[in-house]
């Protein structure tokens, strides 16, 4: 990546930040938002790691892949939690296992899950609202209960074990980081379902013509390795569960903060798509990723050095200030045109944004077309995770439209 010869190139501003404290995951958003005015780039000398801290030096860094590198990152160590495929790769190793699974998420297999999706959406809504105005749990009673019959009907799950996707997929996200209290419970927590999915990823548990079936067809056809097949299912299941959950509850938690733009949104049902992404940036399921620098660079008029362990911080990257106007605001009519990194950017962009999306927006359509007011019954409540942000409590009325 070079430099203008007028830039005056700085060493990265050291920053005593702890970005795993208990203090800094209560308030992520207040907190991440603090180092992003530092500087573009900022040296977290307590763990050594470089953290990118704002959207234009993250989208550089995300579409530079041969300076930033997957293949280590800060915190890495093995683990039974985090696959070994995708996220820790380059190209090529990369582009196959990432072709695998853009494979499976294909418009013919959209198409199906979105047909499904949308008759289990109206489903659940109907029988919640059957008796007039309901107090519900968004996260527990909406999010939960829609997300986890759908999308392991897709994969072909069974009904029993379902929970421990979230066990599962709330231990992943707390791997990255330092040893700590929280990352202890959380690993604990989520070791009773390790054998549950090393069991449902395995070849014959797959039901034929199912995503999980269709990773082993490519392994069959050589596309990829038995062994990534597997992994990549297991990426599935680790990133497609924890995310999709605690962000359908923080977008029902936006609209009940924000009355105004639920009117806006029923009286323009064409802007759901649109409010999805708002609620994305606003409120991302993932607060930052990792790279490793594998040759020295600049960033924004930073220097990094070789071997600089990075964070992307992308969750303070979507209330950037140089990005977005009034970015502490949720509109449902922003002009997402200018893009956000929730989903990531560059060649490691989400593989399940598709999927996440069609979910998301085709429940918001049924909320849309049903749901009259969603009004705070209850304080919501923020997950606690090194990684993930999110809501997994959020107590709403909602009442139904007038038929
Ligand atoms: C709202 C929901 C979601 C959010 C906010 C989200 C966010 C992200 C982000 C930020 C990345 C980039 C990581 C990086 O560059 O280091 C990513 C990657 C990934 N996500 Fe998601 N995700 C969501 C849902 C899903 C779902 C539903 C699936 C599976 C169906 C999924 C599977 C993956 C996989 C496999 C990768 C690795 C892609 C790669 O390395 O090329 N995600 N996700």
């Amino acid at each position: 990546m070079s430099v203008p010869s007028t830039q005056e190139v700085i060493e990265a501003p050291v920053s005593d930040y702890d970005a795993f404290s208990l203090e800094s995951l209560h308030d992520v958003h207040g907190h991440d938002g603090a180092q992003r005015e530092i500087a573009p780039v900022v040296y977290m000398e307590k763990y050594d790691y470089y953290a990118i801290t704002r959207f234009a030096e993250i989208q550089k860094a995300l579409r530079d892949w041969r300076t930033f590198s997957s293949t280590d990152r800060p915190f890495y160590a093995p683990s039974p939690f985090r696959p070994r495929t995708l996220i820790l790769e380059d190209p090529p190793e990369h582009t196959a296992s990432k072709g695998a699974v853009m494979r499976v998420f294909d418009e013919g297999n959209l198409k199906k899950m979105g047909e499904y999706f949308k008759a289990e959406a109206e489903r659940l809504l109907d029988q919640m609202l059957a008796d007039g105005p309901a107090d519900i749990d968004a996260f527990d009673d909406l999010s939960v209960k829609y997300i986890l019959k759908v999308f392991p009907d897709v994969l072909g799950l069974p009904e029993g074990g379902r929970e421990l996707l979230l066990k599962f997929g709330d231990a992943v996200f707390n791997v990255f980081g330092p040893p700590s209290e929280l990352q202890k419970q959380k690993l604990e927590s989520g070791a009773v379902a390790i054998d549950w999915v090393e069991e449902n990823t395995a070849r014959e548990r797959q039901s034929e013509g199912g995503i999980g079936w269709q990773l082993y067809q490519m392994a069959d056809e050589g596309k990829v390795s038995e062994h990534t097949a597997q992994q990549i299912l297991k990426s599935i299941f680790a990133a497609g569960f924890d995310t999709t959950t605690a962000s359908i509850a923080s977008m029902v938690r936006a609209f009940a903060d924000n009355p105004a733009e639920w009117q806006k949104l029923r009286e323009n049902p064409s802007l759901v798509d649109n409010a999805w992404e708002e609620a994305i940036r606003f409120y991302p399921a993932s607060r930052y990723g990792g790279r490793v620098a594998i040759k020295e660079t600049v960033l924004g008029g930073v220097r990094i050095p070789e071997g600089a362990k990075i964070l992307t911080m992308w969750l303070g990257s979507g209330r950037d200030p140089r990005q977005f106007v009034n970015p502490n605001e949720f509109h449902v009519d922003r002009d997402m045109a200018r893009g956000h990194l929730s989903f990531g950017f560059g060649i490691h962009t989400c593989a399940g944004n598709v999927v996440a999306r069609l979910e998301a927006t085709t429940l918001l359509r049924a909320m849309v077309e049903r749901i009259e007011k969603i009004e705070l019954v209850g304080e919501p409540r923020q997950t606690v995770n090194y990684q993930a942000f999110g809501h997994d409590s959020v107590p709403v009325r909602l009442t139904p439209v007038a038929r």
